[in-house]
């Protein structure tokens, strides 16, 4: 709090800025130490109670305090940024200690205190990004100045009506003064950017080169929009509207998909949004919506599929051919206590669901957990990646995908790949899955167009890995608790299509029910998942993931295994196939060993039944081909079956 001046009161010399410091989390009192989860903001519509003014304040405060603090991380991040730039974020500094000083006197005013309430750790979570960001302090600038300073614009004049209504004049004058010093913050932060960046001249372009995901223009705002004092910072018209009609920023139509219940839980089915500049294909939506209808089925009955677009969506019924309907979810773990739970932990999820004003479950959105990079990183680490393969896989920045020849050049590289690799590569974005935005590369196809890599780049870059003759694909799914506890829930063999597409999910059943994949590589996937938990537990993750893997044939022609492909820190396919074969065996449907397969839909000539192997369609209103369940008494009866569907090659 103190501000950072000499004793006499001058300016720090800041000529001699030192080393670079790394720094991962700020150093608190233990009462203001952050933790992961969620803060919510009361909506201004209901600051007319003490007791919600005191919440508002508290974020408030915080937000100035993190403020403070990433100022100063910045400066010690980066001793190389100009001179002046350095003043300029040290002043800024001082700004943001004079508001928190405001908010800590309004929350006195109030009988309150910073620490009464926990404070969330969302805004330090962003900081691995922001300091593997190419564009360095331009990514800073972009992220603080020109999206959450820049929304504060909107939030500190909507407020400022709030505590009004309210009756506390004194905040409003805070809330004033705050908005005028950002309009002078967000001016600053946009006055470097373009010069350190100065050589693109679209502003828009600029600005989306540099923030770092999952930030960006859709949160640069809040509601009502405020063109006056964006202008008055001097942003350029087109960035102005660029953010205006930016998606996911708050103010939308109220949600009119979900109320609040008490049992059950709500199931915000955000399926594939793992990017949420793509649209999703209408194909991918009706896949999406019956994983959604499936996993439903293992949750309480009192539970509900929640989220924007499904107010005229039909739930599924119950099958029943899994026999009556259970009242409990399938695994004690699953939520049951009213609150939502996304499907896929995005920040844009969490904002979503605050927004309607209902309880959150499960970890916060961390961002990095969706980097493919961040794994690579690890599994090399760990020596979790086969030696033939480390030089093979490489992580490619967004500056290495925009040099030019790019192309040219990846092509040249796999061409020098080992012989037994076939030479066949692919290119997947760093964050994104279902195998969506990837690029296939061949050393004789065409070279890859300036346009996709370009595309990738803005998706935060790029892992190059050898397209490799698949053999197995096997999957570990595993819950972890908070305490960082792992319970294998079991391993599974994959069934996908040759371009890696899921169809489903088998494997061998014991007598106690436990499923495993049938293949050698058991115990190496499952050590794998093992050691993934542990990283997952760093992070503060706790709740469901998956772990993939595959074999291959590798260079000594012989098949070997790569135990951690991908991590999944979410609910699975895997873990919707496991559920409803353990929603079978409660029915009794399967007391002894054998072996088991769920299919996302039958095929479309299923053919004559198989000795010694059930199907249990899991009917779903409207479906021609429904989802189905395979029992068998043993794994060849099984997969006799599978090899006449084509759902397996011939190698069993
Ligand atoms: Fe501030
Ligand atoms: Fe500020």
């Amino acid at each position: 709090m103190r501000p950072p001046l000499t004793a006499a009161g001058g300016e720090l010399d800041d000529t001699h800025p030192g080393p670079a410091v790394r720094l991962d989390q700020p150093a608190r009192d233990a009462e203001l130490r952050p933790r992961s989860g969620g803060e919510s903001l009361p909506p201004r519509g209901r600051l007319l109670t003490e007791a919600a003014q005191i919440v508002c304040l508290q974020r408030f405060a915080h937000h100035e305090l993190l403020a403070v603090e990433l100022f100063a991380w910045a400066l010690l991040t980066w001793p190389d940024m100009p001179l002046l730039l350095r003043r300029g974020m040290l002043a800024t500094l001082a700004d943001e200690q004079r508001h928190l000083g405001m908010y800590l006197g309004r929350l006195t005013a109030h009988g309150s205190h910073l620490g009464e309430a926990p404070l969330s750790d969302y805004l330090w979570r962003h900081v691995p990004a922001l300091r593997d960001h190419p564009a360095g302090p331009a990514s800073f600038l972009a992220a603080m100045g020109l999206t959450f300073e820049q929304a504060n614009l909107d939030f500190t004049l909507a407020y400022g009506e709030g505590f009004r209504a309210g009756g506390d004049d004194d905040t409003v004058s805070v809330l004033a003064r705050v908005h005028q010093d950002e309009i002078g913050h967000v001016r600053m932060a946009w006055r470097w950017l373009r010069r350190l960046r100065g050589q693109n001249t679209d502003p828009v372009a600029i600005y989306e080169e540099c923030v770092p995901l999952p930030l960006g223009a859709g949160r640069a705002k809040g509601h009502p929009f405020d063109t006056v004092s964006r202008r008055s910072a001097g942003l350029p018209e087109e960035l102005i509207e660029h953010v205006r009609r930016a998606g996911g920023g708050p103010g939308r139509k109220k949600a009119r998909w979900c109320e609040r219940q008490s049992n059950g839980a709500l199931l915000w089915a955000n399926l594939g949004a793992e990017d949420e500049a793509l649209e999703v294909p209408a194909q991918a939506r009706a896949a999406a919506n019956r994983v959604a209808g499936l996993w439903l089925l293992l949750h309480g009955s009192a539970s509900k599929l929640a989220g924007p677009g499904r107010e005229e969506w039909q739930p599924p019924r119950w099958p029943e051919t899994l026999g009556p309907c259970p009242d409990g979810p399938v695994w004690d773990w699953l939520e049951d206590k009213g609150r939502v739970v996304a499907w896929l932990p995005t920040e844009r999820a969490r904002r979503d669901v605050t927004d309607a004003d209902l309880p959150w479950a499960g970890a916060a959105p961390d961002p990095l957990l969706g980097d493919k990079g961040w794994i690579a990183r690890h599994t090399r680490r760990a020596g979790l990646l086969p030696e033939s393969l480390t030089s093979m896989i490489r992580v490619l920045t967004p500056e290495e995908l925009r040099r030019r020849h790019t192309g040219d050049r990846l092509l040249a590289e796999i061409r020098g790949w080992p012989k037994w690799t076939g030479g066949r590569a692919i290119l997947k974005p760093r964050h994104g899955s279902s195998g969506r935005g990837r690029i296939p590369l061949e050393p004789d196809g065409p070279i890859p167009s300036g346009r996709g890599l370009e595309r990738m780049a803005r998706r935060g870059g790029a892992v190059l890995e050898p397209w490799l003759k698949r053999i197995l694909d096997l999957s570990v799914q595993v819950y972890l608790e908070r305490d960082g506890t792992t319970r294998i829930l079991g391993t599974t063999r994959q069934l996908l299509t040759p371009a890696g597409i899921w169809l489903g999910n088998a494997g061998e059943l014991s007598a106690e029910g436990h499923s495993s994949s049938g293949s050698r590589w058991d115990d190496a996937i499952r050590q794998a998942a093992s050691t993934a938990a542990g990283w997952l537990a760093r992070r503060e993750y706790s709740g469901p993931f998956g772990v993939d893997a595959f074999s291959y044939i590798g260079g000594s022609g012989s098949e070997e295994l790569r135990p951690l492909v991908e991590i999944n820190p979410r609910f699975t396919t895997g873990m919707l196939a496991l559920g409803l074969l353990e929603r079978a065996r409660n029915a009794g449907l399967q007391a002894s060993a054998g072996a088991w397969a769920f299919l996302a839909s039958l095929p479309a000539r299923p053919g004559r039944a198989e000795e010694g192997v059930r199907l249990f369609h899991l009917d779903q209103p409207g479906v021609p081909r429904p989802p189905v369940l395979v029992l068998a008494d043993d794994v060849d009866a099984l997969y006799r079956l599978l090899l006449r569907w084509g759902v397996v090659a011939g190698s069993v």
